[in-house]
C-alpha cells in the first residue's frame, strides 16, 4: 500500500514520525513523505528531522510563509503533480495546519481517499485557523484516528458514520513515549545557566490571538514578568512571537546579554524536540497556548496553565495538569501563584495514550486493504461506535 504521508508545519514532524516508523515496520506499506515546506526554519523543521530520526523527505514543496489564502493554495498547486506521479493508493495528513486542509483537498478531488490522524478535535471557535482546517479535514476524510472521546462525539455530532472513526490514542505521545530514553539524558540545568534544583517555568505562545496584537502580547509579557519574580520562566520563542517581541525591556534575550539583576523572563531561539521535552518534564510549571503541549504536560504530569479559553483537547482538563486561564494579567498571576503553592494535582493517562497510536492506525489500514469493498471495524472502531450510543 503505497501512503502519501504529508507533513508541514513543527507539531506535523513530532506527529508522523512514530506513524512512518509503524509502516516501515511493515513489508506491505510503501511510505513516501511529502515535506510542504510550509515551516522552513532549521530549527522548526531540519532540527525536528534530526531528533525524531526523520530520513529526508522524497519531495519538499518549498512553499514557505503567506497569507493563509496563497499558503493554502501553494500547497495545492504543488501537490497535485506529485500525486499524479506518485499513484498512491491513500494520503495520510495530521493536525490542523494549512497544510492539512490543502493536502486533504488535492487528494480527494484526485480520487485518493484521505486519513486523518488526530481528527475530531473541536475548540467550537471559528475564529481560530485551525479550526476551521479541523473541520473541512474531517468533513472530507475517509478515515478519522481519534485522539480522545470528545473527538468521537463531536464527529457523531456533524453526521460522519461510526464506521469511519477510530478512537486509537495520541501518535504525540508515541513521539514522546520512543524519545524518553534521549530527552531524559539532555543536561537542562547547565544549558540555561540555572542553579542545580532550581525550579522554573516554561512559557510558549503562538497563537495569532495572542500574539499577532501588540497590546494583548504586552499584557501577557506583564503578566509573565511578574511570575518571573517568584521563578525564572524559560521561554522558547516562536518566529511569529519573535519580531513583536524585540525591545520589551522585561525580556532578556538569552546569550545576547548580561543576566545578572532581575531578569528572570528568559527568552530562548525556538528548541528542538527533545530539548524541548526535557526542559518540560522537569519544569515546575507550563504556560502555554500551545495544543500539543496541554497534551504533553497531561502525560508528564507537570502543571499547565493554558493561556486561551477554550481548548479542543477536554480531556487533558478531565485527566491531565491542564487548566484554562485565559489571557487577563491578573487571571495569569493568581493562577500562576496558586499552582506553584498548592501540591501538584493528580493526573490520570487519558485511554489509550500508551504509545501504541500508531500501531492502531497501521493495523486499521492494514485491516481496510484486507477487505476493501465492506468496511470492516476493528475492535478499537467497535468500542467507538458502542461508545458513542451510550
Ligand atoms: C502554524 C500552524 C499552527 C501550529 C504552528 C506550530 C496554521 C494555520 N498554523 O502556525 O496551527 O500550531 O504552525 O508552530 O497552519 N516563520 C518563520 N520560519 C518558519 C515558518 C514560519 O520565520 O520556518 C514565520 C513567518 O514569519 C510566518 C510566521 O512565522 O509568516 C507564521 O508561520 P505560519 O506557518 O503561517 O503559521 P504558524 O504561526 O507557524
Amino acid at each position: 500500500m503505497k501512503v502519501v504521508v504529508i507533513a508541514g508545519a513543527r507539531p506535523n514532524f513530532v506527529k508522523i514520525s512514530p506513524l512512518l516508523r509503524a509502516m516501515g515496520r511493515r513489508p506491505n506499506f510503501t511510505p513516501v513523505l511529502v515535506h510542504t515546506g510550509q515551516h522552513y526554519d532549521a530549527q522548526l523543521s531540519d532540527q525536528f528531522f534530526a531528533d525524531l530520526g526523520i530520513e529526508a523527505p522524497a519531495y519538499n514543496l518549498e512553499v514557505g510563509s503567506g497569507s493563509h489564502a496563497v499558503q493554502t493554495a501553494e500547497v495545492m498547486k504543488r501537490l497535485e503533480p506529485v500525486l499524479a506521479t506518485e499513484h498512491p493508493d491513500r494520503l495520510m495528513v495530521v493536525g490542523d495546519v494549512n497544510s492539512t486542509i490543502a493536502a486533504a483537498l488535492v487528494a480527494v478531488k484526485l480520487g485518493i481517499p484521505v486519513d486523518h490522524v488526530e481528527a475530531g478535535l473541536r475548540s467550537f471557535d471559528r475564529t481560530m485557523p485551525e479550526e476551521v482546517n479541523r473541520v473541512l479535514t474531517d468533513a472530507i476524510a475517509d478515515q478519522l484516528f481519534v485522539t480522545e472521546i470528545s473527538g468521537v462525539d463531536n464527529l457523531r455530532r456533524e453526521g460522519i458514520p461510526a464506521e469511519r472513526i477510530h478512537l486509537v490514542g495520541n501518535v504525540m505521545i508515541d513521539a514522546l513515549e520512543a524519545c524518553r530514553p534521549r530527552w531524559e539524558q539532555v543536561p537542562v540545568v547547565q544549558r540555561f545557566g540555572l542553579e542545580s534544583g532550581q525550579p522554573y517555568a516554561l512559557v510558549t505562545l503562538h497563537r495569532p490571538s495572542n500574539v499577532d496584537n501588540p497590546e494583548t502580547l504586552t499584557r501577557i509579557v506583564d503578566a509573565l514578568e511578574t511570575v518571573s519574580r517568584q521563578l525564572p520562566l524559560l521561554w522558547p520563542v516562536h518566529p511569529r512571537t519573535k519580531q513583536a517581541l524585540r525591545g520589551n525591556p522585561h525580556v532578556y534575550w538569552h546569550g545576547h546579554k548580561d543576566g545578572n539583576g532581575r531578569h528572570r523572563l528568559l527568552a530562548l531561539e525556538p528548541l528542538g524536540y527533545l530539548d524541548c521535552l526535557a526542559v518540560m518534564s522537569r519544569a515546575r510549571l507550563v504556560l502555554t497556548d500551545s495544543g500539543g503541549i496541554q497534551e504533553e504536560t497531561t502525560v508528564l504530569g507537570v502543571p499547565c496553565l493554558t493561556l486561551r479559553n477554550n481548548t479542543e483537547r477536554p480531556v487533558t482538563l478531565t485527566h491531565g495538569t491542564n487548566r484554562l486561564i485565559g489571557t487577563d494579567p491578573e487571571a495569569i498571576v493568581s493562577a500562576a501563584h496558586q499552582a506553584l503553592t498548592e501540591p501538584c494535582r493528580a493526573n490520570d493517562r487519558p485511554p489509550l495514550w500508551d504509545g501504541m497510536a500508531s500501531e492502531r492506525i497501521v493495523d486499521r489500514l492494514e485491516a481496510r486493504r484486507a477487505a476493501p469493498t465492506k468496511s470492516s471495524p476493528s475492535s478499537i472502531g467497535c468500542q467507538t461506535t458502542s461508545a458513542i450510543g451510550s
